[in-house]
């Protein structure tokens, strides 16, 4: 019969390296719960309207990349490509927001773009993301920014930059936009990119192509034209930045892919990846809660890409043997078929008690089954035959250093429990 592959430009995880893949995850999630972040878990499919509206339809995300189907009751459904518009609309149904605000929030979980699949560019792939909702204050756009930097630290990450800008308040970008449609009616522009600027004409410096960028060289940046109190912000932001020793750099050119940005936009830019550098990025979005039917609040927060956070783990080659920790603490070998039963029954009460153990399964002689438990990466190991039932006592074997020492059995969990 013929294989079946997995759908194209997936990534997946399995072990060892879904090892790696975890601890980089859990590390993410700890940075944003250490802050006061709390779990938000929420569905990975919503209405296709959601993302039309949340995220806007001058953008790539949007126009051609959504997992768009009609379920069996005729609705539009779309599989999530992104997280903050999901978690507008819970907070709006949900009157989250009559909570005390902030309210902060994480998530995890699978994310999905019909992308050209790429290294570090994939159909489905993994964010830890959060958002800090109803409060527009420098020091939340700071803490939000330091929750990211400092879970990128606390891997080991070395070779990363921090790209920052302000998208100003609603004035300054009324102000400027008036500039910068001006400019882009003077360019010769095909028809799509016409149309794409026509939606949101920031989208154009965001343009790959040679002849865009030309074109782009001159065009007036949002930065000049920040009002006073956004200006006031954006100087706060990074005034904080410095005092916590977070380096960046101001990159006025900056277009974040999705359209709800608006203030303190960032990105993450790992230095020893390719093409696929952004490991995460973020911002203020203080229109999207009143866009989608909720309350005028405003909000910040920011996506991780574990995936691409992984992979500059691994290029920077950071990991050791302590982050693939074996889980097993003991792992028991019964000498012959006879002594199955009781090896089983005792791995469960171990089990039972909270202990990480593991056994040998299958009719494999001996040689084999210590083979596994060497595979296993468990502490101890102990062969369990006639005699050690007989005796209540096993040779209880350190895994690293082959020394064994008799323990009775019956003693075995509090043994364990003291290390
Ligand atoms: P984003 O910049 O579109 O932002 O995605 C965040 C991160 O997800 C990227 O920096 C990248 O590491 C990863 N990522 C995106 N697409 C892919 C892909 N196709 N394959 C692998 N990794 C990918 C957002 O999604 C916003 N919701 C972030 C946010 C939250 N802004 C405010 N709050």
């Amino acid at each position: 019969m013929s294989k079946i592959q997995a759908p194209k430009g997936v990534s997946e995880y399995f072990p060892p390296r879904s090892q790696y893949f975890e601890f980089v995850r859990e590390t993410l999630i700890s940075s944003a719960q250490i802050s006061g972040y709390q779990l938000m878990e929420l569905p990975v499919f919503e209405d296709t309207e959601l993302f039309k509206r949340g995220v806007g339809e001058s953008t790539d995300v949007v126009s051609k990349e959504m997992y768009t189907f009609e379920d069996r009751g005729g609705r539009s459904i779309t599989l999530r490509p992104e997280g903050t518009a999901g978690v507008m609309r819970s907070v709006i149904e949900n009157n989250l927001d009559k909570l005390t605000l902030p309210l902060k929030v994480w998530y995890s979980g699978a994310f999905f773009r019909a992308e050209r699949p790429q290294a570090g560019r994939y159909r489905q792939f993994y964010q830890v993301g959060i958002e800090a909702i109803g409060l527009d204050d420098p020091e939340i756009d700071f803490e939000v920014i330091a929750v990211a930097d400092r879970a990128f630290k606390k891997l080991g990450l070395k070779s990363y930059r921090l790209d920052i800008t302000s998208l100003g308040d609603a004035q300054s970008r009324a102000t400027h936009r008036k500039d910068l449609v001006a400019y882009i009616a003077k360019l010769d522009l095909d028809e799509a990119t016409a149309e794409r600027a026509a939606l949101n004409p920031l989208r154009l410096f965001d343009d790959k192509r040679e002849e865009v960028r030309a074109a782009m060289k001159d065009a007036p940046l949002l930065l000049d034209y920040l009002s006073p109190e956004s200006a006031a912000n954006f100087a706060k932001v990074q005034e904080l930045l410095k005092s916590a020793k977070i380096d960046f750099t101001i990159n006025p050119r900056m277009v974040r892919g999705l359209d709800y940005y608006t203030g303190t936009t960032f990105e993450f830019v790992s230095e020893k990846l390719g093409a696929q550098s952004g490991i995460g990025g973020g911002g203020r979005y203080d229109g999207l809660m009143e866009e989608l039917g909720g309350n005028n609040l405003s909000g910040i927060g920011f996506g991780l890409g574990v995936d691409r956070i992984l992979m500059a783990c691994e290029a920077e080659g950071i990991f050791d043997s302590s982050v693939v920790r074996s889980e097993i603490d003991i792992f028991l070998i019964a000498l012959g078929s006879d002594e199955k039963a009781y090896v089983s029954n005792l791995v469960n009460e171990l089990r039972n008690s909270g202990i990480s153990c593991d056994m040998a399964y299958g009719d494999r002689a001996l040689k084999g089954s210590m083979k596994s438990a060497d595979k296993s990466g468990a502490r101890f190991s102990a062969v369990i035959g006639a005699d050690e039932i007989k005796s209540g006592s096993l040779a209880l074997k350190d895994m690293k250093s082959g020394e064994a020492k008799e323990v009775r059995i019956a003693s075995l969990i509090t043994e364990f429990k003291a290390n």
